[in-house]
């Protein structure tokens, strides 16, 4: 049978058409950066999947209801059982997005000095363990460099690498193990159930604390669905559970699979963890029953945590995102396989070859989409790679992508054909594409905060 779409839309929001000279004079003024763009001079906007969805006629009928009452609110209660419904986790606390969480959860469970070991940190996880004092050790799957191999998994956590370390001289520093599911900065890719089950022993065995980053745990469990003939008759919501079982904690960002604009929670099993992050959550993001949150917001993530193990939602996900790679592939532009879900990746090497990695390529074709098409996206070179103080390239990244990133039951077919045709433009003329410098290099969240201009060739 075709691919149907399983929702329509019901409100619409007109998007800015601009200029090519509009767009010129916009990348000036915002320093070459993306972040620094103003959204009502961007025609499609992929800089991030976080919050940017558009919320169903399901959630806005509920948060008619919405409780907002101080404590206790039935929003509150809502929510909770929402949660508890996905993961076994006695203590469930709100925050207002997946930072936070980060921040009070990490502050409990490292200390100047502690190693965090990762399949790959996030920027704000790398960042909330870094101002601690703590190390981020990122120990992705091999497999993750390889950019054109379909290997399923490429999303893992490196378990052969974990165990070197925590049997190795730095064992006894390393303070928590965090697995980000699905990998955002490793090309949102998938991590395997026989790998969650190893680490969590790992884990165990040497009584470190497994976390899991499970910003998108429901697209994860729709790829293990997808990929893992052992789970190909579980629904997503039974892997997700089975999945939220290996955690000793959680922190979930629910901007990304919550299909909301704002919250996040942290569970746990020990009470006296959950008491320290309650303190610290009064203190700093609101009272234990709604963590900053609207009832608002909440009544969104109950109902949007409802929808989105939906088997045809997510389905739907999947073949959004393959079109777009197909397209682009289609044209000659390859993008990191296999394709996951929340984001497409170009792979900015081959298409504009005649810039050497000092030359940023991923950012250079990220500036291209928007001179060219005002599509707004982001390289992960800024990132990942190392800059001297005269903002010379150091280490390069492992990889140049440009993260096209989908936000959820937004954009159509129409829209994915616009951005593989503006793609097309610019795989047809690379030599116009110049190379970037840096020219304000901020120390820490490098490529939030950043200046670049292109250099004349
Ligand atoms: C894997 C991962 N962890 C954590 C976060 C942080 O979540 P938030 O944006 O809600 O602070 C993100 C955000 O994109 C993410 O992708």
């Amino acid at each position: 049978m075709p691919h149907l779409r399983p929702f329509v839309s019901a409100v619409v929001r007109p998007i800015p058409i601009t200029t090519r000279e509009e767009r010129i004079a916009e990348l000036d003024r915002a320093g070459h950066n993306p972040f620094n763009i103003r959204g009502d001079k961007v025609s499609i906007d992929l800089l991030s999947d976080s919050g940017t969805g558009a919320v169903s006629t399901d959630q806005q009928a509920w948060a008619q209801r919405a409780d907002e009452r101080y404590a206790g609110a039935d929003s509150w209660f809502r929510f909770r059982d929402a949660v508890r419904d996905l993961v076994p986790h006695e203590h469930v606390l709100p925050v207002h997005q997946g930072r936070a969480a980060e921040r009070v959860l990490f502050g409990e469970l490292l200390e100047p000095g502690s190693i965090s070991l990762s399949n790959m940190h996030f920027d704000t996880t790398r960042a909330n363990v870094e101002r601690i004092g703590a190390e981020a050790r990122d120990l992705p799957s091999p497999q993750l460099f390889d950019l054109t191999s379909d290997a399923p998994f490429k999303g893992d956590i490196d378990v052969d690498a974990a165990r070197a370390v925590l049997n190795g001289p730095d064992g006894h520093r390393v303070g928590q193990i965090v697995v980000t599911i699905t990998n955002n900065g490793g090309g949102g890719q998938p991590v395997s159930m026989a790998n969650l089950a190893e680490i969590s022993a790992v884990a165990r065995e040497h009584r470190v604390p497994l976390v899991l980053d499970a910003a998108r745990f429901a697209e994860n469990a729709w790829l293990v669905t997808q990929r893992d003939p052992e789970y190909a008759d579980w629904s997503p919501r039974e892997v997700a559970r089975r999945v939220f079982e290996f955690g000793d904690a959680v922190v979930a960002s629910l901007k990304k699979d919550g299909l909301s604009h704002e919250g996040a929670f942290i569970a746990v099993h020990d009470p006296e963890l959950a008491d320290r992050c309650e303190v610290d959550i009064i203190a700093t993001e609101g009272f234990r029953t709604y963590g900053g949150l609207t009832g608002h917001t909440l009544e969104h993530l109950a109902q949007g945590l409802r929808e989105v193990l939906d088997p045809h939602y997510l389905a739907d996900r999947e073949h959004e995102a393959k079109f777009l790679a197909d397209r682009l592939h289609a044209v000659g532009v390859e993008t990191l396989r296999p394709t996951g879900l929340h984001a497409v990746y170009v792979n900015a090497t081959p298409l504009v070859p005649h810039l050497e990695p000092k030359h940023l390529p991923d950012h250079a074709v990220t500036c291209a989409l928007y001179r060219e098409g005002g599509i707004r996206a982001a390289g992960g070179g800024l990132f990942l790679g190392t800059f001297d103080e005269n903002n010379e390239l150091l280490t390069a990244p492992p990889f140049e992508l440009v993260r096209l990133a989908l936000p959820r039951r937004v954009y159509d077919r129409s829209h994915m054909e616009y951005i593989a045709e503006v793609l097309a433009e610019i795989a047809k003329h690379p030599e116009r594409v110049p190379g970037y410098r840096l020219t304000h290099n901020p120390e820490v969240l490098r490529h939030f905060r950043c200046r670049t201009e292109p250099i004349e060739p």
